[in-house]
């Protein structure tokens, strides 16, 4: 039986976050430049979209650049977001044939004018589609934003539309970036590295997590259905007892 097969389809995440990471390592290996590794890194995006729609996963979001990432040496972040838009350019024409949506989360307003206005083209060309809905973390941070939801309720309370006793987990979650969007039950993280990098930190409250050693452009469909596997053998208990499980 094919790794594939052994996925049972009745206990499949609906969301899927991933850290991609391990780019710079990779090329380094091969005694390239590091950029060579995030080329590199776009077939393994291309790869884990098309096995996690192929399965029925909905939500798949993919942590492309973070707030942090702005302090990389700048050839680097200008070789990024020429990929990016590059990337976005050479794969809408893919994601409608596969009906997926794309969505973006993050200060993108910081992104350079060309990688803005391609990719809110993409999310334009793509907003009908609904087998699943692909979201790229950019120059996202988890903390930002939680600063800027909290901006945003203060603001409400202050001009008496919401009182500070109303306000819950859903208030909180509904002025996330992932509004409407629901909190992953699995994230992956590549490279060996074990931390949760400013990702989604509300979000990821109950997730599972799942570290593999394998660099990001060694990540293959295998790679996601082995995660997928590991995860439907865990036992997610929200607080309850095992016996109350059953
Ligand atoms: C992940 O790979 C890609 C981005 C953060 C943009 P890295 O570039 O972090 O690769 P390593 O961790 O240095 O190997
Ligand atoms: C996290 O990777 C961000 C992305 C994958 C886009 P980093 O490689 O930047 O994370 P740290 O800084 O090593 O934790
Ligand atoms: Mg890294």
């Amino acid at each position: 039986m094919s790794l594939k097969e052994k996925i049972n389809p009745a206990k499949l995440p609906e969301h899927i976050a991933i850290i991609m990471d391990g780019n710079g390592r990779w090329a380094k290996q091969q005694g390239e430049q590091r950029i060579f590794g995030h080329e590199n890194g776009v077939k393994s995006v291309r790869d884990t979209v098309e096995a996690a729609a192929e399965i029925g996963i909905k939500y798949l979001t993919m942590y492309a650049f973070s707030t942090e990432n702005w302090n990389r040496p700048k050839e680097e972040v200008i070789a990024l977001m020429q990929l990016l838009v590059y990337t976005i350019n050479a794969e809408t024409a893919t994601l409608n044939k596969n009906s997926i949506r794309l969505q973006a989360i993050g200060d993108l307003k910081s992104l350079p004018p060309d990688c803005y206005n391609e990719l809110q083209e993409a999310i334009e060309n793509t907003k009908n589609n609904s087998r699943m809905t692909l979201v790229l973390a950019l120059s996202y941070s988890s903390r930002w934003e939680i600063i800027n939801a909290v901006k945003e309720i203060a603001q409400k309370v202050e001009d008496k539309t919401l009182s500070a006793s109303e306000i819950n987990e859903d208030t909180i979650a509904q002025h996330l970036c992932t509004a409407n969007i629901p909190d992953p039950e699995l994230m992956i993280r590549t490279s060996g590295e074990h931390r949760i990098s400013n990702f989604l930190l509300w979000q990821l409250a109950y997730s599972e997590l799942y570290f593999t050693d394998k660099l990001w452009p060694d990540f293959r469909k295998e790679d996601l259905f082995e995660a997928i596997l590991d995860y439907q053998n865990r036992e997610r208990r929200f607080g309850k007892t095992s016996e109350q499980l059953v």
